[in-house]
């Protein structure tokens, strides 16, 4: 038996089309187009193609895309004016600093210098908060499209196990609150984790947020399962380069029930979930209802 594959692109595409069907609502109902800010701090490469992909993708939702750039020696300071003015102005409903910030500035006290109703990454300490407390509040893009992608193969995911492998602030921590919150019953395994290959086998719901390449055994499935793999790996292979997950597609997919695959998998939903916080936040702090999306 072969997985049924969850196509995160389709998901992605269909999830940003009802996006801009509210946008477009918004504008027409109440005169307000979204506006999406996103600060670039200093020349990574992978950065400045993940900013120019959400510039463009917000664009194409009908929204409006600002991005500042900074060079790599601004000052912590210099960064958190920027934040602190971006807060002040009325305009800017998402404001996304683009992850890693430069080694000398301190990422925590920048991201918290987000105004979190503005926070569309949901990274700062209240949103991660409001995310454990059950209160309403901004999640984070990827955890959030990892659980959009689950249900579309579970009609609920109430009750079931879930081990996700990795507890990075950005995904993991997050995740297994999502899953939570969604009645799961939620086994966070890391590095330290003993008996991983075990830990995995009893999982309804796997993920894997961990960041090394085909580190999950398709022998660590249990029949049937669910994989959402959310490790994006660049390896080199018989002298070709190419992304790989976290999980061996290959031997995984003869096992689970359900997998996304890597590249086209959780990767597009991230960007999609952005797009998502930005409506959020656009119709909650100009105090329109939140669109159904
Ligand atoms: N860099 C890689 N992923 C992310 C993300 O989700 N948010 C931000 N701000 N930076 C990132």
């Amino acid at each position: 038996m072969t997985a049924e594959l969850i196509d995160g692109k389709a998901i992605a595409a269909k999830l940003r089309e009802t996006i801009a069907g509210a946008v477009g609502l918004m504008k027409t109902d109440n005169d307000v187009q979204p506006t999406l800010v996103v600060v670039l701090v200093g020349e990574d490469p992978a950065s400045q193609v993940y900013v120019r992909n959400k510039g463009i993708a917000t664009e194409k939702a009908g929204m409006r895309s600002i991005e500042h750039r900074l060079p790599e020696d601004a000052g912590e300071v210099q960064v958190i004016e920027l934040v602190r003015r971006l807060n002040a102005d009325d305009e800017v409903d998402g404001i996304l600093v683009q992850l890693p910030l430069p080694d000398h500035i301190d990422s925590s006290r920048v991201i918290n210098e987000i105004d979190p109703i503005k926070d569309v990454d949901g990274l700062t300490e209240v949103n991660a908060g409001r995310l454990i407390l059950g209160k309403e509040g901004l999640v984070p893009c990827t955890p959030q499209g990892s659980i959009i992608m689950a249900k579309t193969v579970r009609e609920s995911l109430s009750g079931l196990h879930a081990v996700v492998v990795g507890r990075s602030i950005l995904v993991g921590k997050p995740l297994a609150m999502l899953l939570l919150n969604e009645n799961c019953t939620v086994t966070m395994a890391h590095s330290r984790t003993k008996n991983l290959a075990s830990v995995c086998r009893s999982a309804d719901i796997l993920c894997a947020a961990v960041g090394r390449p085909r580190m999950i055994e398709g022998g660590w499935l249990k029949e049937g399962a669910t994989v959402i793999d959310v490790g994006i790996n660049r390896i080199e292979e018989n002298g070709k380069k190419r992304l790989v997950g976290d999980v061996d597609f290959e031997a995984a997919k003869l096992r689970a029930g359900a997998i996304t695959p890597v590249p086209g998998g959780v990767g597009p939903m991230t960007i999609a979930c952005l797009l998502r916080n930005t409506v959020i936040a656009a119709a909650r702090r100009r105090g329109l209802a939140v669109p159904a999306i």
